[in-house]
């Protein structure tokens, strides 16, 4: 079958590679799903670089997230009943850029029949991380102000549009000037661009000096530590990405006067630390709020894996619109 591989790590237009690799056999609790797409996430450009938190063993194929039918199982009675189902294909190991992935039967999650194949693509990462980040860990009251940056990603748009459904106020940062009507229209409660000056200046000048309570960012570097100066007192923020791939700097002065906290979001552990059913609690939730519009994912171009070069370097150009997805065919 074929695959995308790299050898090594590295700029992604330049180490990803097409190969022909023998098809994988599904183990025990395993299946085999043949692909029909998947997205390229921030995520899997930062294990392609060596750049994410945990990294696979080379050669490897990249890939977390996607759609695809399942062919094989191996033995055990859930994966049985999976075989012909169109699943969620989680693959937490990478694997999905190929014609064909085995993961265990647990991570396939069936999708309904009006849910179209590039929803159910990036079914998991972004929705979970915007219900886990707001409701459950910040846990952000109604009427209160959440500062996000990088606010017009696909999971930036999620938050907007699920601080209108649940009550809380968008404060939203982006990097181009040209971003900030789109977000005006989409809900964004207010929308400042880093390129018009210190963004905890902005901040204040919006929130009556006070500075804000709940921040998220998934930036780092300067940004990352404007975020930070401009929360008020007791104060919440969480770093869930590194797009900057720059470090954030603080006064732990700042930290400690006025109990400003700043924690990590990685959404496998939220998961892996709750029950199995809770989590299929999620599932159905996601699914009700995709139906609604409000974690739906805008759709980008279909590329097929023959040109991965074009496909990643689509992914990454500054102000592109929609996910982009990689398709076997
Ligand atoms: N921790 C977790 O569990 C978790 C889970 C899901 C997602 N994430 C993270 O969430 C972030 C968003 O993911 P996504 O799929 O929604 O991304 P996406 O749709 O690919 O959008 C990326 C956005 O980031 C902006 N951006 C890129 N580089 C930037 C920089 N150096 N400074 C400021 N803005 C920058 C882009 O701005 P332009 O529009 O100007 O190009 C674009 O709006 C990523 O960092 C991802 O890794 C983390």
């Amino acid at each position: 079958m074929k695959a995308i591989r790299f050898e090594q790590f590295g700029q992604p237009d330049q180490v990803l590679k097409l190969v022909d690799i023998p098809e994988p056999k599904p183990g025990k609790g395993e299946v085999l799903v043949r692909m029909i797409a998947s997205p390229i996430n921030p995520s899997d450009l930062l294990v392609v670089r060596g750049r994410y938190g945990v990294l696979p063993t080379l050669p490897a194929t990249p890939g977390f997230e996607g759609v695809g039918v399942v062919e094989k199982a191996g033995p055990g009675i859930y994966g049985q009943f999976l075989k012909g189902k169109r699943v969620a294909v989680i693959n937490s190991a990478g694997g999905n850029w190929a014609e064909k992935a085995v993961i265990p039967a647990i991570r396939a999650i069936p999708v309904p029949s009006d849910i179209p194949d590039e929803q159910a693509a990036s079914f998991l990462v972004n929705p979970a991380t915007a219900i886990a980040m707001t409701r459950h860990v910040l846990a952000v009251p109604k009427g209160e102000w959440l500062l996000q940056s990088a606010a017009g990603s696909t999971l930036g748009k999620m938050i907007i549009k699920l601080g209108k459904h649940d009550g809380f106020k968008t404060l939203n940062v982006v990097r181009r000037r040209e971003a900030i009507d789109e977000l005006k229209a989409l809900g964004g409660d207010a929308v400042i661009s880093s390129s018009e000056g210190p963004i905890d200046e902005q901040v204040r000048a919006i929130t009556g000096g006070q500075g804000v309570r709940y921040a998220i960012d998934p930036v780092g570097g300067e940004t990352g530590s404007q975020v930070f100066k401009s929360l008020g007192e007791d104060a919440h923020m969480l770093v869930y990405g590194l797009l900057s791939d720059q470090d954030i700097h603080f006064d732990p002065r700042a930290m400690i006067a006025g109990k400003r906290i700043i924690e990590g979001f990685w959404l496998g552990y939220w998961m892996n630390a709750r029950s199995k059913l809770k989590n299929l609690g999620l599932f159905r939730e996601i699914f009700a709020m995709i139906r609604e519009g409000i974690l739906s994912t805008d759709s980008g171009q279909t590329i097929p894996l023959t040109s991965i070069a074009d496909a990643v370097r689509a992914a990454e150009v500054v102000g592109r619109s929609g996910k982009v997805l990689l398709a076997p065919g």
